[in-house]
């Protein structure tokens, strides 16, 4: 039996991220190949040309499961229904800038786009922010939402953990689907902490099979600078990764994690592990398809208790700084 089609709001339809994502959507990746999906696109009034033609080539893939297209440039109208919201639309940084330089270019954008959320989106609305500085926009868009539950304003650290994974699974052999159970706590930002303490590669403890000085020396650099070096080498920030990432955040978050593992999402924090209270931050969890659950009880090391102390404390700074820029209260 087909499914009702479901509303997913894409912001920033007409950029490189937008223009990688669409096409996987309509497709089915993101939420099953039995669920329709009515896709309405955000774009700014000057790039609205450009997503009409991103709409013309959707409809050119004839995909059976694009049940409609919608295109504007205003929130209220494109967050109207909204099921699921990509909050996309934003500023790259350019080479020699870190994502916290993004925030006073950004950060005006999601709260008008939280409250238009608030006010149109459907009762269900799942929210994942992609745009820089992802988890502070993921604060700013959900403090702006107030009828709206703060767990379903995400923001995206699972480009962090697919990094993680490719970078292991390039050391040690292993298939990427053999590796289980890793997590990049923190922020999107260079102070992140990819952490194996608790990984499994083919059912072996991931931490017997690298060592310390690898770990310390070329494995958390290369994934919390990956963004930096994509930008180096392609000349634009990563587009199609960063839309892969999307895509298997929500799909893991609609259609569940698989027995056995868990994923990285950045989710409000509860205190879990010492993190402050309503800091946007990148947790091991796992998901029933509904909502997710940080999972609790691991024990940390001493090295992890410190990372995610030293992160935390610089995620708190890009909200203080939100705050004196008068973006959020
Ligand atoms: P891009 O410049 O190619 O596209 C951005 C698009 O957003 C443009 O079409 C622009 O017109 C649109 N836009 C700007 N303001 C808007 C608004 N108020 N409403 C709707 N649309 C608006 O950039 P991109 O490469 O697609 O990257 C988008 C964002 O994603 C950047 O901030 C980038 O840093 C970020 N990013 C995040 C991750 C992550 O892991 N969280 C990874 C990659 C990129
Ligand atoms: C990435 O990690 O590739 C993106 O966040 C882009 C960036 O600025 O690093």
């Amino acid at each position: 039996m087909t499914k009702t089609p479901v509303n997913v709001t894409v912001t920033g339809a007409a950029g490189n991220i937008g223009y990688a994502l669409l096409f996987r959507i309509a497709s089915g990746a993101m939420l099953g190949p039995d669920q329709p999906v009515r896709i309405k696109m955000l774009e700014i009034t000057p790039a609205l040309k450009a997503a009409e033609g991103t709409a013309m080539e959707l409809n050119d893939c004839a995909f059976p499961l694009l049940a409609g297209i919608d295109i504007s440039d205003d929130p209220n109208v494109a967050f109207d229904g909204c099921n699921f919201g990509l909050l996309v639309g934003a500023m790259p940084r350019k080479k020699g800038m870190e994502r916290a330089d993004l925030i006073s270019a950004n950060g005006g954008i999601f709260g008008p786009q939280g409250k238009a959320i608030n006010d149109h989106a459907a009762d269900d609305v799942r929210v994942l922010v992609v745009g820089n500085p992802a988890n502070t926009n993921a604060v700013i868009a959900a403090a702006s939402a107030p009828d709206v539950p703060a767990e379903r304003f995400n923001a995206m650290m699972r480009l962090d953990h697919n990094r993680a994974i490719s970078q292991l699974a390039e050391k040690t052999g292993a298939k990427v689907a053999d590796i289980k159970k890793m997590v990049v706590w923190g922020n999107h930002s260079a102070d992140q902490y990819p952490d194996i303490s608790f990984c499994e590669v083919e059912g072996k403890a991931a931490s017997g099979l690298v060592d310390e000085a690898w770990l310390d020396e070329y494995f958390v650099p290369t994934v919390a600078k990956r963004g930096a070096a994509i930008i180096e080498a392609r000349g634009a920030s990563s587009a199609a990764s960063a839309a892969g990432a999307a895509i298997d955040h929500m799909h893991s978050w609609a259609l569940g994690t698989p027995e056995g593992d868990w994923t990285t999402a950045a989710v409000p924090s509860r205190g879990e592990y010492g993190v402050p209270e309503g800091l946007s931050y990148g947790f091991p969890v796992t998901s029933d398809g509904k909502e997710w659950k940080i999972v609790e009880g691991l024990e940390l090391s001493d090295k992890t208790k410190k990372q995610i102390e030293f992160n935390a404390k610089k995620a708190q700074e890009e909200i203080d700084t939100v705050k004196s820029l008068g973006i959020m209260k």
